[in-house]
């Protein structure tokens, strides 16, 4: 190969770049993201391998973060089953889905973790927790790279600790930060065989993550073994320069792939290392390393073997029955009960009449959530549908959006029950999609207290790509379902759930915080010198705001109870006991938590360290056992991971907030 047709490898454009097939017959370029159909796929993949010199085919990938055509819940929804089997089974059937489209490469999962729900993009991945997010992250990439698609773990590294919350912005923080908490789902990534990773567009500790020698290298590489290929997020190599560490093109591309970001996407700069190679700025070697790497991802999925995909099974693989249902499992499972007094759920299917109020009581296109790919709002079940397909004919069902209150308000006095639908358009989370106010947008808020000043029972359900600061509901509407966007089959689980043919079993990845003000909140945070103490003005607390959440991670109700007894931890196993009291069949979601009060240097209060899911019959009783390893002890030290010896406590309970305590000696 030439040197321009090795760069033409690490170089990936779009399909609306100018005179593209002409680039692809010249041998430049080595991937394309963007494509919608197998045509258009074969279309650019026939004149890689009948018109270029070296015949090498092109490597096809695309945002599928929830699915291509069959839309499945967002990440933090999916992450709120704390079931991997269902975030596998999503992964598996997009893939499915993209590969029979022609692509081979997935620009997912995102695992990032975030703990700040101002950013957008806590949208994309499984919440604040390295724990869950490290099994959401190799369920992923399992379901993913089930046949021969790669999988591609973003972004690399620290981009949900954005200052401010600021989507693009600079993230500054400790090593052991970034190693306890931040690569994590990398590593699970890793680990689980994921083909590739994306650099991201934050600095960190002052070194932009697409020129990180250290991330990048000393650990992806020399650490974890990582041997699959590093693609740059979107223009991030030129915008080294706005970064302020790069003067010119060449400069930015001589420090991101020297620092081990193989592949080039979209901008053009990587063209300019064949001067840089040809005057010695940089050996070409490290132009060879990632070649073989990106051929070597090539050779992993078949693509020489064969470059081309079947358009006559494209259609038939999409939106199947099989999908569809699997979709709607996997919604059923995502949601999260956070509030059922009276109880006012589940409702009887031969209620008189409901009132359907809210803007997102009857939209279908805000069900895909941010990210759909070829999702087609067509496709998706508005709330009101799902319910109309689950309730008795007699039933009355009155739709308003509430633009109009007073039009909303006579709904809702008309009916026997009112759900308000409210949240975010699916437009306001995702990428480049911050917000300061994580209230309730517009005049939802006024919507709301107007339907709860009828009298009538109102019960609320909120989609969202982020937690949202819903203090006067949880003090005032007695009954709220945390939904997110719940995707193509979003008004049937929604049906499901509501009135009881599927028991609420969710969980939040995520922290709800009470105020904007309190952020950044998160379970797993660190002690203080001076705890709060109600009658002591000069401990760790607010003026105007308790500290603890509005809900915690962890948290979420069914429509039965359980109750935790008869801890015991024997060896290194701790087990609990869990019954269900209630008097209908549910899942339990017990959470294993462990903390280290003493030690040579500050741990969190406590850290997740196991889940499982018990589904439980009526006065079922079941024990729940997590075994203790060494790992799940350590912290990040200024010699590396460590574990001390000395006493350890345990959680099991049904949140971070609530549980079951003992604790255990470790000896030397
Ligand atoms: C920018 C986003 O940060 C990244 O997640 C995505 O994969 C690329 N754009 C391509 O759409």
């Amino acid at each position: 190969m030439t040197l321009e047709e090795k760069l033409g490898q690490l170089t990936q454009f779009t399909p609306g770049k100018k005179d593209l097939p002409a680039l692809i017959a010249q041998g430049r370029v080595g991937s394309v993201f963007g494509t919608g159909t197998s045509d258009d796929v074969n279309a650019l993949q026939r004149v890689a391998v009948e018109q270029s010199r070296t015949k090498i085919p092109i490597l096809f990938g695309h945002d599928v973060i929830h699915g291509w055509r069959t839309i499945f819940p967002i990440p933090p929804a999916i992450a709120s089953s704390w079931d991997p089997r269902m975030a596998e089974l999503a992964a598996r059937i997009a893939a499915r889905e993209a590969r029979s489209a022609g692509l081979r490469w997935t620009f997912a999962p995102m695992v990032d973790i975030a703990r700040d729900p101002r950013w957008g993009r806590i949208a994309e991945g499984a919440g604040e927790d390295p724990f869950l997010g490290s099994a959401m992250a190799a369920a992923q990439v399992r379901g993913f790279q089930g046949s021969d698609v790669l999988a591609c773990a973003k972004h690399y590294v620290a981009y949900g600790a954005a200052e401010g919350g600021r989507d693009y912005n600079s993230t500054d923080m400790s090593e052991r930060m970034l190693r306890q908490v931040y690569l994590p789902p990398f590593k699970a990534a890793v680990d689980a065989g994921v083909g590739t990773l994306m650099s991201a567009f934050n600095a960190l500790n002052g070194v932009p993550t697409t020129a990180n020698r250290h991330t990048l290298s000393d650990i992806l590489r020399g650490e974890w073994k990582f041997e699959g290929f590093v693609v740059s997020d979107y223009d991030a190599v030129v915008q080294l320069i706005p970064h302020g560490v790069a003067a010119t093109a060449q400069e930015a591309a001589i420090k991101a792939i020297s620092a081990g970001v193989d592949m080039n996407m979209v901008d053009d700069s990587y063209i300019t290392l064949a001067e840089a190679v040809r005057s010695g700025k940089i050996s070409q070697s490290v132009i060879d390393t990632a070649v073989r790497r990106v051929l070597r991802a090539k050779i992993r999925v078949g693509l020489f073997t064969d470059p081309y995909t079947d358009s006559s099974r494209e259609a038939a693989a999409m939106l199947t029955k099989e999908n569809l249902d699997a979709a709607r499992q996997v919604a059923q499972k995502s949601i999260v009960l956070l509030k059922n007094d009276g109880p006012l759920l589940p409702l009887s299917k031969t209620a008189r009449t409901i009132a359907v109020v809210g803007p997102l009581g009857d939209s279908q296109e805000d069900m895909l959530g941010p990210w759909s790919a070829l999702g087609k709002k067509e496709d998706a079940v508005s709330v009101l549908e799902g319910l109309r397909a689950k309730v008795s004919p007699a039933t009355r069902l009155l739709k308003a959006t509430g633009e109009d209150i007073s039009a909303a308000v006579a709904a809702a006095n008309e009916a026997d029950v009112t759900l308000a639908v409210l949240g975010e358009a699916r437009g306001m989370s995702g990428e480049a999609a911050s917000r300061v106010s994580l209230d309730l947008p517009g005049s939802q808020q006024q919507l709301l207290e107007s339907l709860v000043a009828t009298g009538k029972p109102v019960v609320l359900v909120v989609m969202s790509g982020r937690p949202l600061t819903i203090g006067w509901a949880a003090e005032h509407v007695p009954s709220i379902v945390w939904a997110w966007y719940l995707g193509s089959q979003s008004g049937h689980a929604l049906a499901d759930v509501l009135f009881g043919d599927v028991n609420p079993s969710g969980k939040l990845p995520v922290t709800f915080p009470r105020s904007v003000g309190q952020i950044p909140i998160y379970h797993a945070h660190l002690r203080t010198g001076r705890p709060p103490e109600p009658d002591d003005k000069y401990t760790s607390k607010y003026l105007d705001s308790p500290n603890e959440p509005l809900f915690p991670f962890g948290f979420g109700l069914s429509y039965t109870k359980f109750a935790y007894r008869n801890l015991t931890i024997e060896g290194m196993t701790a087990s609990a006991e869990i019954q269900n009291v209630g008097d209908r069949a549910g899942e339990e979601i017990a959470q294993f938590y462990i903390g280290d009060p003493v030690a040579s240097v500050a741990r969190p209060v406590k850290e997740l360290r196991g889940f499982e899911k018990v589904a439980l019959g009526p006065g079922e009783t079941k024990r729940v056992s997590f075994t203790i390893q060494r790992d799940a002890l350590a912290f990040w030290s200024d010699s590396g991971w460590k574990v001390e010896p000395g006493t350890f406590k345990v959680w099991i309970g049904p949140s971070s907030a609530e549980g079951l305590e003992g604790s255990f000696e470790l000896g030397q």
